[in-house]
């Protein structure tokens, strides 16, 4: 009896961390807000990690202005080459002249949210939430479209 509850017990916990761990994997839609929610709330993006060649504070160019700090989710870092793996992210935060956090632009990968253009969801957000742009703006994949090959991403090389 006692081992029966024994197994009982350790099964249980086995099938809850396979719901947690299956909660936790639960991707947002392509949605501006729902993004919004899983980068700030559900998976806090402060607590992801930086690629390897691009760590905290980092010098930036125009249009994202003059510093910045890239924060990625593990289905980025994982990717040792390009295209990265569906559900990646990278968030980053745009800081003015006196490092004062200004605006954050995020990238997010989505099976067949947009094959022409590496299939990347796109948002430029304040810092309260609210989008200015999000989906496929064309000024971003323009001008990360240079950078096609080593899939959009400017600040990390894929070797
Ligand atoms: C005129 C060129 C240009 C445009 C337009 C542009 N970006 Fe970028 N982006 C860059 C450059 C250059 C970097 C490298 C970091 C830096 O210099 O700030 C970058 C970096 C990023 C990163 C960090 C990940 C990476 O690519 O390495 C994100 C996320 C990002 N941009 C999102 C956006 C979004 C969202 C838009 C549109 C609202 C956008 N960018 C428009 C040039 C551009």
């Amino acid at each position: 009896m006692r081992k029966l509850t024994v197994v009982l017990t350790s099964m249980l916990i086995v099938f809850s961390l396979v719901i947690v761990a299956s909660a936790e994997d639960k991707m947002p839609e392509a949605n501006a807000q729902a993004l919004w929610n899983y980068i700030t709330k559900v998976s806090p993006y402060k607590t992801w990690s930086f690629w390897p060649d691009h760590k905290g504070m980092q010098k930036g160019r125009a249009p994202h202005g003059p510093w910045h700090k890239v924060y990625v989710n593990d289905k980025a870092l994982n990717s040792s080459k390009a295209p990265v793996h569906y559900g990646a992210i990278e968030v980053k935060e745009n800081y003015d002249n006196s490092k004062k956090l200004k605006v954050i632009t995020v990238m997010y990968k989505v099976k067949g949210y947009n094959p022409a253009a590496g299939d990347w969801f796109w948002v430029k957000y304040r810092l309260n939430g609210k989008a200015d742009k999000f989906g496929k703006p064309k000024g971003c994949i323009r001008c990360h479209g240079v950078r096609a090959d080593n899939d959009y991403i400017s600040v990390h090389e894929f070797k």
